[in-house]
């Protein structure tokens, strides 16, 4: 079924890409919101982006990396680590989710640093992860 690795790598892609651009777009968004004060709400674009584009590719990411084990049985130590790897993108994705949020009661304190924390937990995730993957340390089969 190589078109559910393609899925597979489709997904995590656009996932890849969308955890590196939340904290631009969320960066953007504070600035925007400082300089614009209480009189206008925070810009619909972080939430939009977040719910239409970076979650959804997460999830197709995990159902069909799941799919993929499953169906060909492809166990071993190497994807037990990617998936503490994968871990740490959810986290990642997860503080994103939190810090728009945030902004959107108007709590700027923290956002800054929280977004550049969760830019290097989610850079963590991905090398780990593909590094794991393409490696396939402890391999069982
Ligand atoms: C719960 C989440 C995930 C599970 C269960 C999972 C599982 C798998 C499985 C079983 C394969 C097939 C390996 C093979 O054919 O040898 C695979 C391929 C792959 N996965 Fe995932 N994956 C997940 C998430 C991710 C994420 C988040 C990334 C990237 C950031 C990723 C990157 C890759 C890559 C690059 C391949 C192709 C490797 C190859 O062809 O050898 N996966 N994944």
């Amino acid at each position: 079924m190589p078109w559910l690795k393609l899925l597979h790598i489709a997904a995590l892609v656009i996932w890849c890409g969308a955890l590196l651009y939340l904290p631009a777009l969320l960066l953007h968004s504070l600035q925007l919101r400082k300089d614009a004060g209480f009189a206008q709400g925070t810009p619909p674009m972080p939430r939009f982006f977040y719910n239409s584009i970076a979650t959804p590719a997460a999830l197709v990411a995990i159902a069909s990396g799941t799919l993929l084990f499953l169906l060909h049985g492809l166990l071993g130590g190497w994807l037990i680590l990617k998936l503490g790897a994968v871990l740490l993108m959810v986290a990642a994705h997860g503080c994103f989710g939190w810090l728009i949020l945030r902004l959107e009661m108007g709590i700027f304190k923290g956002v800054k640093a929280a977004s550049l924390c969760a830019l290097i937990l989610a850079l963590m995730g991905m090398f780990g992860v593909l590094g794991f993957v393409l490696s396939k340390p402890l391999e069982w089969s």
